[in-house]
């Protein structure tokens, strides 16, 4: 926005600035939002109550494993999903009583590849935009900025269908983006995409934050909201486990390094206890699961060669071993006691 500033002697009134999105609106507002599935074979508690507050111009990441909930949440947002209770504002609108005012501030990517696959490229941005409202004219010179800021200026008149998958989800956040709204939602935007071309969107989806853009992503991928996000919320079974900058969740697991080592026999429960692993000041949990050793130490020098020891000392033989430094990952598995498969 530009602030408007009176030429000095002059006494002329300065251009009144475009009205754009209002700075003291939050962007995403919920409270106590829940989903239950009803099925014949029994209730989904998909989400369980959550609440999330996202400013506007943030890049906020919800991530969590398969069936977490993310879905369902980015659903509801942006009505496509009924919540059966709590309430939901996004771009100051209730999702329940004011579904066409979301949709008109909102952009949104699903888990699935819904371009129109005879259209081209550029039809696909025209198209949207006329649906949108824009004259002819409007919607061409949109598609051709959008095609110019996606790297599609060579795939223009290519047919959707004919798109590679990089290619396809750089459409698909282009057309979400033909009415500039106000927030932007991607659900798993980089989910089954090789390496380079992840590496590319996220390039792509930093320079749209840079310009102020705010984005609503969801994750499986711990990197990627370490990359991305200004803010996450670690979500689990409908619930939001943690929240806050990357760093600061980081610092509230203890800043640990989990040491984990896997023995070949079951270890005895209390044998961290036993050990005096427990009483360490350095330590901030220790535990076993099964045939593993895991133990929380934000002084992990040498700690791993310890536990091979004393585990030798009752008689176990070493599988394997693992230092894992602090990390989203070591996040979860703080708060869950699970490890994060992606
Ligand atoms: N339409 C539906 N009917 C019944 N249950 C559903 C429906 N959609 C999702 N679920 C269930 O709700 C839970 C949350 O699913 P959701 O798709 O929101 O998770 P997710 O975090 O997006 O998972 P993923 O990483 O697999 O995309 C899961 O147990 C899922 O099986
Ligand atoms: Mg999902």
């Amino acid at each position: 926005m530009t602030t408007a500033v009176r030429e000095p002697g002059t006494g002329e009134t300065p251009e009144t600035p475009l009205p754009g999105p209002d700075p003291e609106i939050t962007a995403i507002n919920t409270k106590n939002l829940k989903k239950t599935y009803k099925s014949p074979r029994g209730n989904v508690e998909a989400v369980r109550g959550i609440d999330l507050d996202v400013p506007r111009g943030e890049f906020f990441g919800l991530l969590g494993p398969n069936g977490a909930g993310k879905s369902t949440t980015i659903g509801m947002l942006t009505t496509l999903v009924a919540p059966t209770g709590g309430t939901a504002l996004v771009a100051g609108r209730d999702v329940v009583a004011d579904p066409v005012g979301v949709k008109r501030r909102i952009g949104v990517v699903t888990q699935n590849n819904t371009l129109d696959m005879q259209l081209t490229v550029a039809e696909n941005l025209q198209f949207r935009s006329r649906f949108f409202g824009l004259s002819s004219r409007e919607a061409s010179r949109r598609a051709a900025q959008l095609i110019d800021a996606f790297g599609l200026g060579d795939r223009r008149k290519a047919l959707a269908h004919a798109l590679s998958g990089g290619q396809a989800r750089r459409l698909l956040i282009a057309r979400a983006l033909v009415h500039k709204p106000d927030v932007l939602f991607l659900d798993e935007p980089t989910a089954g995409l090789d390496p380079q071309t992840r590496v590319n969107l996220w390039e792509i989806l930093r320079v749209l934050h840079a310009e102020g853009q705010t984005v609503l992503l969801t994750t499986h991928h711990m990197e990627e909201a370490e990359q991305l996000c200004d803010r996450v919320a670690i979500v689990d079974h409908g619930r939001v486990l943690a929240e806050g900058g990357v760093d600061e969740l980081k610092q509230g697991a203890g800043a640990a390094t989990v040491v984990t080592v896997r023995f070949e026999e079951q270890v005895q429960p209390d044998f961290p206890e036993r050990m005096g692993l427990t009483a360490r000041p350095s330590v901030s949990s220790a535990e076993v699961d099964g045939d593993q050793v895991r133990v929380f130490s934000a002084e992990p020098d040498g700690l791993l060669g310890e536990l091979v020891e004393l585990g030798a000392r009752e008689g176990l033989h070493v599988r394997d071993a693992a230092q894992l430094r602090p990390s989203l990952e070591t996040v979860f598995l703080a708060l869950t006691g699970r490890e994060y498969r992606e």
